[in-house]
């Protein structure tokens, strides 16, 4: 079987990718890096606003045409797939093979079955399964929980991947212990909301650790850097940012989802917190980790968001000072309650908002980035950038950078890297040697090509 699989949406996804493509691969199938060439094509779906939804139903319509010319094993997974909109979908479009979420390890079972198979169930075995350490690559996801159990007006999420589940610890370690050995050097910590990591569990068995306990025991591991993602300001207790500053391996960047700067809107999307309570959270990270890098989500253009609303999220946003930020226009999701109980703004008034949000992000960016410059930063290699003789990675602080390829540092690593030059979205550095000088430059074959690659170009 030659395999294909498309993944949508969030860094959970890219590992439930990672975990059913291995499963793929235990089975004998070869992963095939195009439709052209497969005979199982499989879509890892994401629900959580309309865009990705639109984008599966517009692959699935090429799908079905592909088809019905020639053998072609359609499945669905992830999100949607959880969904009567996902479903209905999936009937229109021939689809074969259908996986929640919670239903992963279904896969071999639905391969076999001659019929329609569509798994819905969320099953605890999920979460002893350990899959093989990515090969080759020194970056590596490892999922702590699934599911989430807040409620966000806006949100699709607890719909689709259930009530929180926390991973037991010793999985995690073991999962851990095998990407340590193909040689990871950074691993980010999965799940809807890590910070209450073991709570459904504590009470019943016991024998879970709190996530600034595990968060140590991961750091003590032996891996070079850990990171995790996300985290909901209402969980983020202070022992969490005291484990980030005792224990070195932990990378000082926290990505705590705001949504909204104002209390009413807060309020209305279920957010369990208030302004104030999140700037105190903010306070004691700052406190702990006086360098750390800041990143946040926001939704913009909320139903019943004021003009006034939507102030108070951009004086939030100064207050705060953000390294980066993912921002959304809200967007209605079946199935959430916001979507039932109040109206949509007009799509020009959420445009208009996102447009002024991105562009204050662009300012702090640049002014967060700028003060980087001269420093040293650990920066992950990944391997090439675009232009060629370029090396293209992030630092401790997510910030992608570039860097030339220098003697000593010409592929994956993680090296020290100076920092030259700065945009909003990018870095640019070079790499030192032991002693803190720069290392030499690989000569480049063409030099006029180089030059006009160089980074101040690019900038
Ligand atoms: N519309 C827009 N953005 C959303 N998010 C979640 N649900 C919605 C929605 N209905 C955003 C939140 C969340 C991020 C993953 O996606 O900001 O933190
Ligand atoms: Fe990830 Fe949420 Fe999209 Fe599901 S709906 S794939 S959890 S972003």
């Amino acid at each position: 079987m030659r395999a294909h699989i498309v993944t949508y949406g969030c860094q959970m996804n890219e590992y439930d990718t990672h975990l059913v493509q291995s499963q793929l691969v235990s089975f004998g199938a070869d992963i095939v890096d195009s439709v052209d060439v497969a005979d199982f094509v499989l879509l890892n779906t994401c629900a959580i606003r309309g865009k990705p939804v639109e984008k599966v139903r517009s692959l699935l319509g090429d799908l079905r045409k592909i088809k019905a010319r020639r053998p072609l094993v359609i499945g669905m997974m992830g999100c949607l797939a959880q969904l009567e909109e996902g479903q209905q979908m999936a009937r229109k479009f021939g689809v074969d093979i259908l996986l929640g979420p919670g239903s992963l390890l279904d896969i071999g079972k639905a391969l076999e079955s001659n019929e329609r198979f569509w798994g819905l169930a969320f099953r605890d075995e999920l979460h002893d399964h350990v899959p093989p350490a990515p090969a080759g690559q020194l970056q590596a996801h490892l999922t702590i929980m699934r599911g989430c159990d807040h409620h966000c007006t806006y949100c699709i999420v607890p719909t689709t991947r259930g009530p929180q589940v926390s991973r037991h610890p010793d999985d995690i370690l073991r999962e851990l212990d095998l990407q340590l050995a193909a040689g990871v050097q950074e691993v980010t910590l999965l799940g809807q909301n890590v910070n209450a990591y073991g709570v459904d569990q504590g009470a019943r068995l016991g024998g879970y650790p709190t996530f600034a306990n595990l968060l140590r025991l991961v750091g003590r591991s032996g891996v070079r850097r850990v990171k995790f993602t996300t985290s909901h300001p209402m969980n983020f207790t202070e022992d969490v940012a005291a484990a980030m500053a005792d224990t070195p391996a932990i990378c000082e960047y926290v990505h705590l989802p705001v949504q909204s700067g104002s209390n009413r809107v807060l309020r209305r999307m279920a957010r369990e917190y208030t302004r104030e309570q999140y700037l105190a959270h903010v306070a004691d990270i700052k406190k702990h980790l006086p360098h750390v890098v800041l990143a946040t989500d926001i939704i913009v253009g909320f139903p019943g968001e004021t003009e006034d609303d939507f102030a108070q999220t951009l004086s939030l946003y100064d207050e705060v000072g953000y390294d980066s930020a993912y921002m959304f226009a809200y967007s209605a999701r079946p199935g959430t309650p916001s979507y039932k109980h109040f109206d949509d703004l007009p799509r020009e008034v959420k445009t208009e908002r996102l447009e002024r949000l991105i562009a204050r992000q662009k300012d702090w960016s640049a002014r967060k980035n700028a003060a980087k410059v001269g420093t040293t930063q650990e920066v992950l290699i990944r391997g090439e950038a675009h232009s060629d003789g370029f090396l293209e990675g992030h630092t401790r602080g997510n910030h992608p950078t570039i860097v030339p390829a220098a003697i000593g540092a010409t592929g994956p690593g993680v090296y020290p890297v100076r920092i030259d030059h700065a945009t909003p979205h990018m870095m640019y550095g070079t790499v030192l040697g032991p002693d803190g000088h720069p290392l030499p430059q690989v000569p480049r074959l063409d030099p006029q090509a180089a030059a006009l690659s160089a980074p101040l170009s690019m900038a």
